[in-house]
């Protein structure tokens, strides 16, 4: 370690993406370890729209390991972010820092104690999946910091143990949680099927849905899945291996329509083994159900699908559209049947992608107000609208994977004082 004066802080941050599963994670088969009953696929979302940024900075003047998560301090002392610190700190290296004299060596890190701040870039009260991320992002970051190496996704493996879904967030584009056989769940990791670049063309517009309810956390919902469901134990079996095949399929061939029928059977079917759990859990709601609605209206009014839906728990929609002129398509649909609230302003109400907008001929308010119908129900009116059942849209894209952010400026935390800034 560094000489006698130890006033050093090292720092490294980085940027992980949250991610959306087509075919769902839903149901462990080891609690402690976490590993799931099934495979699951997801696509990765874009960090600049969605993601985790945290630092982690390493000092001899720190007393204990500890973390903010939006400026607030967390407890580090529950079992996730503990398995998370042991696993990486056992495969930490040597570290050496030329520009600030400090040399780190492997068994130093059992010692030295850790401060982390992370951030996400979109509410954490919109219940998309901020742990995925935020799991992702830490051990990532972590890994980096310590001169950790990546190898056979075992970085993948310990995020996992953050939760499960984070180990998908490892990598870009599309990506396979395989569910492993191992007792210790050193084969359950993530594997990258294709990166962002190879269907770019798609677009993913996430309803955020109002909701006042409380919802059951994922942790508990799946472990009453797995004690109450049978159709968990006919889905993990039966139905996931054939579809997980199906959808590697359609994406190396990019098959939207197998995609579009794929996605949103896999979300139907995970509501309905939340349906099936005793006492049964609702995640979705009258929003999210006409959500259901307007695409399958819409996909059944065409030759071809035009748009897939996923639900996770939680009634926000996530939508998946073929390309921006389909995506423009999309949003006058959703903005005709959901209505911005009048005193809001539609910068305000579609967040991301922005352009998104000018595909779909809308650039003001009285733009929203004068939409026509769409074609599907024109002689099916009256047609009702749900002004405020949506709280905003987020425009977005494939994303790829964790990467470090380098510039100074990037850090949550102060080099000089060690602590968030
Ligand atoms: C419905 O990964 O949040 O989003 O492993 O208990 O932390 P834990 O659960 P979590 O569950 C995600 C469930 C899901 C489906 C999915 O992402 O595959």
């Amino acid at each position: 370690m560094a000489g006698e004066v130890q006033s050093w802080v090292l720092m490294a941050t980085a940027r992980a993406p949250t991610n959306i599963a087509l075919i769902k994670y839903w149901g462990k088969r080891d609690e402690a370890l976490i590993l799931p009953t099934n495979d699951s696929i997801s696509v990765t979302l874009d960090p600049d729209h969605l993601s985790a940024t945290t630092t982690v900075a390493v000092s001899p003047s720190f007393k204990q390991d500890r973390m903010w998560l939006n400026g607030k301090e967390i407890s580090l002392s529950g079992g996730r972010y503990q398995n998370c610190l042991r696993e990486i700190r056992k495969r930490a290296g040597d570290v050496e820092d030329e520009k600030k004299g400090v040399r780190i060596k492997k068994e130093d890190w059992e010692k030295l104690h850790l401060h982390i701040a992370s951030y996400n870039n979109f509410p954490t009260a919109a219940g998309l999946a901020s742990s995925a991320a935020g799991f992702a992002c830490l051990v990532f970051t972590l890994a980096k910091l310590m001169n950790v190496k990546e190898e056979n996704g075992d970085l993948s493996a310990i995020a996992r143990q953050g939760s499960g879904s984070a180990c998908r967030s490892m990598y870009g584009g599309f990506v396979k949680w395989t569910m492993g056989n191992d007792a210790d769940g050193s084969d359950s990791i993530a594997v990258q099927l294709a990166s962002n670049t190879h269907w770019d063309d798609l677009v993913i517009i996430v309803a955020v849905v109002s909701s006042k309810q409380k919802e059951t956390s994922s942790t508990t919902g799946m472990r009453g899945s797995v004690e109450t469901s049978p159709l968990l134990q006919y889905r993990a079996k039966t139905v996931v291996p054939s579809r997980v095949l199906q959808m590697e399929e359609a994406i190396k061939s990019c098959d939207f329509a197998s995609l579009v029928g794929l996605t949103c059977a896999d979300s139907n079917q995970f509501h309905a083994v939340c349906l099936d759990t005793s006492p049964p859990i609702f995640y979705m709601n009258d929003t999210s159900r006409r959500i259901i609605s307007l695409v399958e209206r819409w996909n059944r009014s065409e030759v071809s699908p035009q748009v897939a839906y996923t639900f996770d728990a939680g009634p926000n929609a996530v939508l998946i559209a073929p390309n921006r002129k389909v995506a423009g398509l999309l949003l006058q649909r959703l903005l005709f049947q959901f209505p911005p609230l009048p005193d809001n302003e539609l910068a305000s109400y579609i967040l991301g992608d922005k352009s998104i907008l000018r595909e779909a001929g809308l650039q003001s308010m009285k733009d929203v107000e004068d939409l026509p119908p769409p074609a599907e129900i024109k002689d099916k009116a009256p047609f009702q609208k749900f002004p405020g059942d949506v709280s905003y849209f987020i425009c977005t894209r494939l994303g790829s994977g964790p990467r470090l952010l380098t510039e100074e400026n990037q850090a949550l935390i102060s080099s000089e004082t060690g602590h968030p800034k």
